[in-house]
């Protein structure tokens, strides 16, 4: 039994995947990427050997992606993250044709075809206001961990309208709102419903076709999948896995290229007894 491998080493997270022959998960790890991109795809990848009960000679080929993929020393190729999120979104959702990947720096709209090829893509300019950054700065601003903000936003009744463009003003646009006795639900469904809009934006650009599927650590956002839900008008497809899509799709490329090394080493044999 062989495995392939994908790590994904995003500006704010490094996510590593392990799948057997099956394209069963079998070990992952998330990691905060922080200033030592070489030590984080490493420390993601041991990481993620030591869930699977696997030794490093076990994995037959890895792939890297993300911003950080030509940090990954030891991997054996690199592919871009628009076809990793691409790959790994149709693979957990065989009826995906467009996908929002929302990560900590960039927000991507991604068109896919029905095998997971990339049509079109198209991604925030250098402003982070439409991505987790945002959330980020909301999170900073009001002393809330990240991880309860979107359930939060989740009971807004009057959510504010946030004005800010751009990430740097969000954390006094919000304190502004604090000081103007706004409830802090009000705020954060304000700031959910400015970042799905941004991302909706992007994604019009690229055109949206049903089914939409929602990857990247920000899909694990309750909130942000409700504002999406609700301003596209149509449910997304997320999973548990969405934050590692990035990293699977990598592990499904590694994986065809055992497969496919596998074939070139067989045909010439193959063909040698056809002759016999
Ligand atoms: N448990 C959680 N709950 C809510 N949001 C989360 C959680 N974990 C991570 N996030 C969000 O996900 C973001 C990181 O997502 P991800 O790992 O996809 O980004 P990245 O790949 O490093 O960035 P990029 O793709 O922009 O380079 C964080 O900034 C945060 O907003
Ligand atoms: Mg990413």
């Amino acid at each position: 039994m062989s495995y392939a491998a994908g790590v994904d080493v995003g500006s704010t997270q490094t996510k590593a995947v392990i799948i057997d022959e099956s394209q069963r998960i079998v070990g992952r790890a998330l990691i905060d990427t922080g200033a030592n991109v070489v030590a984080a795809a490493e420390r993601s990848f041991a990481e993620a050997l030591a869930s699977a009960e696997l030794q490093e000679p076990e994995v037959e080929y890895i792939v890297g992606t993300g911003y950080g993929r030509y940090r990954v020393t030891f991997g054996n190729t690199q592919v871009t993250e628009i076809s990793c999120h691409g790959r790994g979104a149709v693979h957990m959702f065989p009826g995906t044709r467009t996908v929002v990947d929302m990560g900590g720096q960039d927000t991507k709209a991604i068109r896919v075809r029905p095998t997971g090829e990339i049509v079109d893509f198209c991604m925030n300019d250098k402003c982070a206001a439409g991505t987790g950054r945002f959330l980020g700065a909301a999170s900073a601003a009001l002393d809330i961990p990240l991880s309860e903000l979107g359930g939060i936003a989740l009971k807004a009744e009057r959510p504010v309208r946030i004005s800010t463009t751009c990430t740097v003003f969000a954390e006094s646009e919000i304190l502004s709102w604090l000081g103007k006795g706004k409830k802090i639900e009000d705020i954060l469904g304000g700031v959910h419903h400015s970042i799905a809009g941004r991302s909706i934006g992007l994604l019009r650009r690229v055109g949206i076709e049903e089914e939409v599927t929602f990857t990247g650590g920000v899909a694990r956002n309750i909130g942000m999948i409700d504002a999406l839900n609700r301003g596209l008008g149509l449910k997304v497809n997320v999973s548990e896995d969405s934050h590692f899509m990035g990293a699977l799709g990598a592990a499904l490329f590694a994986l065809d290229h055992i497969f496919a090394s596998r074939e070139a080493s067989h045909a010439p044999a193959e063909a040698a007894g056809a002759l016999v």
